[in-house]
């Protein structure tokens, strides 16, 4: 199943509810959610209040994006305050706390994502593919909305999408960053099926219509 995420990262924070609202009038069942803590990314987003702040509004599926250190940490903490699925980065944990992280959200009953950035390569991830409801793969470097999609990720979106056939799995992949009604046909090609929009999705001058863009990628 095709799934768009508007990432409110693009929204504006002002009028929040609001910007919530024209997700569910665009027909998309998620939100993606994006947490960044100054140290994993060299940016600073926003953390736990705005997570609650959405979840009182809304039953769309909470799509949290963990750009954090330590996220074994704070699994708890995220779900409490509404996460569905929560992704959190291979980059930012060992084995053994990935694991940790794994455990944790399963116990919740949540699902769990885990992300790779453009440089790191598919065979991180696919040793846990088999525990785990979704692969994140960015396509920008992570910290900023608003740049430019990195066509050279697909590669792992296709390797990561063969491996989970292989193996009989129903995997969703997920594409982060740089997606708009072009790039989305692309990211859909190699094996993608949950696209993460920010920019496209907020700056856009006509609202956009999640079946439309969807049917981009037919
Ligand atoms: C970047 C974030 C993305 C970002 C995407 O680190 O993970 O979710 O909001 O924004 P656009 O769609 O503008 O590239
Ligand atoms: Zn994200």
């Amino acid at each position: 199943m095709k799934h768009l995420s508007p990432s409110i990262l693009a929204s504006d924070m002002l009028n929040l509810g609001a910007e919530i609202k024209k997700i569910e009038a665009s027909g998309a069942k998620y939100v993606h959610i994006d947490i960044m803590d100054g140290c994993f990314v060299p940016n600073i987003s926003f953390g736990m209040p705005i997570i609650s702040a959405v979840r009182s509004c809304t039953d769309l599926v909470l799509d949290v994006h963990a750009m954090i250190v330590e996220p074994q940490r704070y699994v708890d903490e995220f779900i409490k305050n509404g996460a569905d699925i929560l992704t959190f980065h291979i980059e930012a944990v060992t084995e053994e706390s990935a694991k940790e992280a794994i455990d944790k959200i399963k116990s919740h009953g949540k699902k769990v994502g885990i992300s790779i950035k453009p440089k790191t390569p598919a065979s991180a991830v696919i040793p846990y593919i088999k525990d785990i409801d979704m692969v994140l793969v960015m396509t920008v470097e992570p910290g900023f909305g608003g740049q430019k999609f990195m066509g050279e990720t697909m590669e792992k979106v296709s390797e990561i999408r063969e491996y989970a056939s292989k193996i009989d799995k129903e995997l969703d992949i997920e594409v982060d960053g740089g997606i708009n009604d072009q790039t989305i046909k692309i990211a859909s090609d190699a094996g993608a099926n949950i696209f993460v929009l920010g920019t496209a999705f907020f700056k856009s001058e006509k609202p956009v219509l999640a079946d439309e863009i969807l049917s981009k990628t037919n």
